[in-house]
């Protein structure tokens, strides 16, 4: 099976990709004081440089004092992390490539002690006590207008320093996903109830990201069935449902959908081989984004588990027959790229041979 249809250009309005190849977006925990440094810089540079057409940045935090989850996370938010993003959005258009920042805030993942102040719980959908200490503070009406206002200002900012879009992070339990899932959504006013109430919160974010950038501005949309507080979750049973769940959401403004999935040939629904990437496209008619395991055998949270597992390269034959049956437009790529920067140029050269596989190891620096 040809390449090629890796490396064919995409255009969808203003927005010309040179390539199908898409960086997955991944926290990389090397962002001292939330800013995106000249490692940082040099690590997305060398990714467009080496054929990914559109680089999504690891999740970066709007700013809202409990967008933040983890250490060394860059945010999106304040002059000196604004300008750092500046020079990498600078730094993958001189090499040809495009790139947008994941827009992130993890809701009631995050902990007391966490950057950038200690003193800040969890913010979620749903309020939770331990010992009689609020654990994660239940959302206020007023809360839910600050965040849709904090996502709103990012995507302001990365239009004014360049960047060709946004994608909003309504995946993997995190803050927006967390209105989505019934498991993390017990609320009893319009924010909560049915899949329909409990999109309220992403629908009118959206629409306040489109408002914010007008219509020509790319807007993403990430989401997955599964959650990191369960992988089995689902938060739609049929292609019916999906279609409900996803029409509201490209109706406010998403132009593209980003199906995040572990194993990207695993069939959505029974009775078609349609992945969910496959189905969301046949149903809303927008491009979508396919992800999940491309180029490797192992899955990505099979290592965290496993430590010492390697993933080794494999074949690309069965993505690259559903990319020519135009299943999806796009394939995002997580860990082959992480590990390898020049893991497209090598796809596209035919050099499988040199392709690196994938260990934690590769975690703990940014080649
Ligand atoms: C180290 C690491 C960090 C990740 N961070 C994020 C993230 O910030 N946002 C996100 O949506 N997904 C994140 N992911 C998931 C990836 O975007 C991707 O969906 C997943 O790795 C599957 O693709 P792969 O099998 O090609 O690695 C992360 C994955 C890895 C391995």
């Amino acid at each position: 099976m040809p390449v090629q249809a890796l490396f064919k250009p995409f255009q969808l309005g203003a927005l010309e990709l040179p390539t199908r190849v898409v960086m997955a977006p991944m926290t990389r925990s090397f962002s001292p004081g939330g800013v995106p440094n000249s490692k940082v810089i040099e690590y997305y540079r060398r990714r467009a440089a080496a054929g990914v057409g559109l680089i999504i940045t690891e999740g970066t935090t709007v700013g809202h004092q409990a967008a933040n989850g983890y250490p060394n996370v860059p945010q999106f938010h304040g002059e000196a992390a604004l300008a750092g993003w500046k020079k990498v959005v600078d730094a993958v258009h001189a090499e040809g490539g495009k790139i947008v920042p994941q827009l992130w805030h993890v809701g009631n993942v995050r902990r007391l002690g966490t950057e950038p102040d200690a003193s800040v719980p969890g913010y979620g959908p749903t309020e939770k006590l331990k010992d009689g200490k609020v654990l994660v503070h239940g959302m206020t009406h007023q809360d839910i207008q600050e965040v849709i206002a904090a996502f709103a200002q990012a995507a302001k900012d990365a239009q004014s320093i360049g960047m060709d879009g946004v994608e909003i992070h309504g995946a993997h339990g995190y803050l927006v996903d967390q209105f989505f899932w019934e498991g993390t959504n017990q609320r009893t006013d319009e924010y909560g109830g049915d899949l329909a109430q409990r999109s309220r919160f992403a629908i009118e974010l959206i629409q306040a990201v489109r408002a914010a950038v007008g219509p020509d501005f790319p807007i993403i949309l990430r989401f997955s069935q599964w959650k990191q507080q369960d992988y089995s979750a689902r938060l739609v049973q049929t292609p019916q449902a999906l279609e409900a769940f996803l029409k509201p959401l490209a109706d406010a403004g998403v132009d593209i959908f980003h199906c995040s999935t572990r194993r990207f040939w695993e069939p959505e629904f029974e009775g078609s081989d349609l992945n969910l990437a496959g189905w969301t496209r046949k149903l809303t008619g927008k491009p979508t984004i396919t992800v999940g395991s491309v180029g490797l055998d192992g899955e990505f949270l099979q290592f965290m588990v496993d430590t010492d597992k390697v993933a080794q390269p494999a074949s690309l034959e069965n993505l690259l027959q559903r990319l020519n049956n135009e299943e999806f437009d796009l394939v995002a790529v997580g860990r082959a790229l992480l590990v390898d920067p020049d893991w497209a140029q090598k796809v596209r050269d035919g050099r499988e041979q040199d392709i690196l596989p994938f260990s934690r190891e590769a975690l703990m620096s940014l080649v």
